[in-house]
C-alpha cells in the first residue's frame, strides 16, 4: 500500500490562505445572514444572449450618468442657499472660491444633459429592438416614468441659480403647464407656490429637485432593473431569439393572454407544473 506523506504547506501558502479565510469571513457572514453576496454574484454573473452587443450598454450609461447627477448634486448642496438673497451669491462662490467647486458645479449642469440625452439614445436602442414587447412593456411604462422624472429634475433645476435665464426660464414654463386644461391652474399655483415666483417658488423646486424627484428616480430604477434582472435581455432584432418571440413559447398556444404563466428569459415554454 502506497504511503502519502503530506508536504508542508510553504510560508507563502499559509500567509495566502489566512487572506483567503480574513476576505471571506465577512462575505460569509453577510451571506449566511441575508443571502445578499449570492444575490450580488446573480445579477453579476447572471447569463445574457451570446449576440448581445455594445447598443445594450446604454442602459448602464444611463445609470452612470444618473449616479454622477447624485454625487455631484449632494456636494453643490453642501453649499447652495435655496433663498432670493443668497441663491446667486452662492452659486459664484462655488464656482469661483470652493475647491474644484468650478468642476463640480460644471459636472452636474452638462451632467444633466447627458442624462437625458442618454435617456433618450437608451430608449431608441429599446424601441429599435422592440425590446417593449411582451412580457416587458411594464419595463417599458417604468421607463416611461423615469423619462418624465428626469425632465421634472431639469426643470426645477434650471431654476436654482436664480439668475435672468433662470428666472425667465422658469416663468415661461410654469406658465406653458398652466394652459393645460382643468388641472393647469393648480398645477401653475402649486409649482409657484402663491401668485408670484419668489422664495417660495424656489425652496419648493429645491425640496423637489433634491429630495421628492430624485427619491422617485432611485425607486423606479431599482425597479427598472429588478425587471431587467427577471425578464433577461432581449436579443437583437436580427437574432432568432428576438424580443416578441417569447410569447409564443410562453404561452405554449394553450393559454389566455394574460393569464400566461410569468416566464423568465430561457424558462418560456418550459413544463414544469
Ligand atoms: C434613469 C434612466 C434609465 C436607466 C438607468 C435605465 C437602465 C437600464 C438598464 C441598465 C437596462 C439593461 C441594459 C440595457 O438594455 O441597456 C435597461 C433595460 C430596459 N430599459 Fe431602461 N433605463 C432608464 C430609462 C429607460 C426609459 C426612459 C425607457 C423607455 C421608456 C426604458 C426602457 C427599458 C426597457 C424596456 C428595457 C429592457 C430592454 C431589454 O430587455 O432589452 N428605460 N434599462
Amino acid at each position: 500500500m502506497a504511503v502519502t506523506t503530506r508536504r508542508k504547506p510553504t510560508r507563502a501558502e499559509i500567509r495566502k490562505e489566512r487572506m483567503q479565510m480574513a476576505i471571506n469571513y465577512p462575505l460569509d457572514w453577510v451571506e449566511e445572514r441575508s443571502g445578499l453576496v449570492g444575490g450580488i454574484r446573480y445579477f453579476l454573473f447572471r447569463k445574457v444572449p451570446s449576440d448581445t452587443n455594445w447598443m445594450q450598454t446604454l442602459g448602464s450609461a444611463t445609470l452612470t450618468a444618473f449616479l454622477v447627477q447624485v454625487i455631484t448634486g449632494v456636494i453643490l448642496a453642501m453649499y447652495y442657499k435655496p433663498t432670493p438673497g443668497d441663491a446667486y451669491g452662492s452659486i459664484q462662490n462655488i464656482t469661483d472660491q470652493v475647491t474644484l467647486g468650478w468642476l463640480v458645479r460644471g459636472m452636474h449642469r452638462w451632467g444633466a444633459s447627458v442624462f437625458i440625452i442618454l435617456m433618450f439614445l437608451h430608449m431608441g436602442r429599446v424601441f429599435l429592438f422592440g425590446a417593449y414587447k411582451y412580457p416587458r412593456e411594464l419595463n417599458w411604462i417604468v421607463g416611461v416614468l423615469i423619462l418624465v422624472m428626469g425632465m421634472m429634475e431639469g426643470f426645477t433645476g434650471y431654476l436654482l441659480p436664480w439668475d435672468q435665464t433662470a428666472y425667465w426660464a422658469t416663468v415661461v414654463g410654469i406658465n406653458l403647464n398652466g394652459t393645460a386644461p382643468i388641472a393647469g391652474p393648480w398645477l401653475a399655483q402649486f409649482l409657484r407656490g402663491g401668485q408670484e415666483i419668489g422664495a417660495d417658488t424656489l425652496t419648493r423646486f429645491y425640496s423637489m429637485h433634491m429630495l421628492l424627484i430624485p427619491g422617485a428616480i432611485i425607486g423606479l430604477i431599482t425597479l427598472h432593473l429588478y425587471l431587467v434582472i427577471r425578464l433577461g435581455v432581449t436579443s437583437p432584432p436580427w437574432s432568432k431569439e428576438a424580443a416578441g418571440m417569447e410569447r409564443a413559447a410562453a404561452t405554449n398556444g394553450n393559454l389566455r393572454p394574460g393569464l400566461t404563466r410569468p416566464a423568465t428569459r430561457g424558462s418560456a415554454g418550459r413544463d414544469s407544473d
